[in-house]
């Protein structure tokens, strides 16, 4: 659309003049009027692409003005924002009642205006499907990032990563550093400007950057609060306005201590207390799931999240409590695996390559905007079995030793029993599930270790 024309309806000349200059400086042309009276005889005969409309005004208010254009069948089509500063609200249940598109409260901030007007028009045109050239990747330096930038760049898309290296490596990049369709920009998700810059160039965000592992959640919780809300909260405004798909990786934390096996999407959740630290994690991408369904709902944003459950292969460290590299360390070095707990805890492990397929799938499937997806496969293994299994590979003379999870994680740690995924939604939206089995996923780590045994020392 060719610079949007918006009609300004304030009854107070100063603040719809101030109004209108700043839409001007957003790229937006400007009508003002002064009255409901005005704004509906201006509208006789021109068609704005939307209407800014003051609540509180003489004579007519907002929600009159509003009907009228509602009920009016050449006119009923036109976008309207509501702004007001009246503070008990009551006439945005109102005015959402009668079409109202979106609603501000005085003062705004007129970055987010301008974001949501551009979402409010952007909402009102049919959805286009946008062919796909510049992928954004956050967190492209972690384990699942590179090897989603990796596939992604054979099948010859033009990739940028942010990533801050907390838990990424420079060596996941470094194969494709040189190529020029490779971007990498150090540095973090909460600054903005270098994330409005990034989000500017591209037609697809995978969100990956966040704080992970439980030994760094239980250590961190404040940089896991931040980085994994504040910093979700930056990429959806930015791609907001854009209209820019997003897919959001949250995980199976979400679920916390439910017993109702297998998990479903639509499950109630039972996170535990702020008191144990490693809870933090779920709530937070609890909440960025809300924030990604809120953007969906309320402003259109095409967006998608998925929910991992124990994502594994090449690649993956240990250092931060993963349990497959840290088990392989200790076996081939035929050093005591530590198991913490009883070993009893169910998990279902999901082969890396079979995840960024679906990602892959996910980006261009429009059925699967608005929806909360797992991502899991159905390989079922306890951790005493896991170890178990493990040391038979690696034929270790390693010991199996079990040991109370205060003794890493604290007094307060509470782990969960069992992790399965209802994968009946992915099978529905995309046609297929992970397939590679546990046996086949732990030989291929086996061999990845046996071909770079310098890993070892990473985990
Ligand atoms: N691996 C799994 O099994 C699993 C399970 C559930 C969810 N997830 C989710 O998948 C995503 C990727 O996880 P992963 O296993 O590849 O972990 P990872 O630690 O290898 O990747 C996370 C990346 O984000 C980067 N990062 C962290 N904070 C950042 C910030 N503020 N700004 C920029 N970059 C930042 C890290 O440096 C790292 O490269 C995460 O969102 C994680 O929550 C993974």
């Amino acid at each position: 659309m060719a610079q949007p024309r918006i009609l300004v309806v304030d009854d107070d000349e100063s603040i719809a003049f101030l109004l209108c200059a700043r839409l001007k400086s957003y790229g937006f042309r400007t009508v003002a009027v002064n009255s409901g009276e005005e704004a509906l005889r201006y509208l006789e005969k021109n068609l704005p692409d939307l209407i800014m409309l003051d609540y509180l005004m003489p004579g007519m208010d907002g929600c009159e003005v509003l009907k009228k254009i509602r009920s009016e069948k050449s006119i009923s089509h036109i976008p309207v924002i509501m702004l007001t500063a009246k503070h008990d609200q009551s006439c945005k249940i109102e005015g959402f009642k009668m079409g109202l598109d979106d609603f501000m409260l005085k003062p705004y901030d007129p970055e987010e205006l301008a974001g949501r007007i551009k979402a409010v028009l952007r909402r009102a045109k049919p959805p286009v499907l946008k062919k796909i050239k510049n992928i954004l990747i956050t967190g492209g330096a972690g384990f699942i990032g590179s090897a989603l930038a990796r596939e992604l760049l054979k099948r010859k898309y033009r990739i940028a990563i942010i990533d801050d290296f907390s838990t990424g490596r420079r060596s996941n990049v470094k194969d494709m550093l040189g190529n020029k369709n490779f971007q990498l920009i150090t540095g973090s998700i909460t600054d903005e400007a270098l994330v409005s810059k990034a989000v500017e160039k591209c037609d697809l965000i995978y969100h990956l950057a966040a704080t992970v592992g439980v030994k760094n959640v239980v250590e961190k919780p404040l940089d896991t609060i931040i980085y994994d809300t504040v910093g979700t909260s930056i990429v959806l405004k930015y791609a907001s306005p854009k209209g820019v798909k997003v897919v959001l990786t949250s995980t199976s934390e979400v679920y916390g201590k439910s017993k109702k096996y297998p998990f479903r999407e639509d499950d109630d959740v039972i996170i535990g207390p702020p008191g144990v630290n490693r809870w933090s994690y779920a709530c937070s991408k609890l909440l960025d799931e809300f924030m990604v369904k809120a953007y969906h709902d309320e402003r259109g944003l095409p967006a998608v999240v998925v929910r991992f459950f124990n994502i594994v292969g090449p690649g993956q460290v240990g250092s931060y409590g993963m349990v497959i590299p840290r088990f392989f360390k200790s076996a081939l070095n035929n050093e005591p695996i530590h198991i913490y707990g009883d070993g009893e805890q169910i998990r279902c492990f999901t082969y890396v390559d079979d995840a960024i397929d679906i990602l892959v799938k996910l980006a261009d499937n429009e059925k699967a905007n608005g929806e909360i997806i797992n991502l899991g496969s159905n390989n079922q293994i306890s951790i005493k079995e896991l170890a178990l299994t493990i040391k038979r590979l690696t034929k270790s003379s390693s010991k199996i030793v079990f040991e109370p999870y205060r003794k890493y994680y604290g007094e307060h740690f509470e782990d969960v029993k069992k992790r399965e995924p209802d994968l009946t939604k992915l099978k529905k939206i995309i046609g297929f599930t992970p397939k590679t089995g546990i046996q086949e996923i732990l030989e291929k780590i086996l061999h990845y270790f046996e071909e770079n045994p310098e890993e070892l020392n990473n985990i």
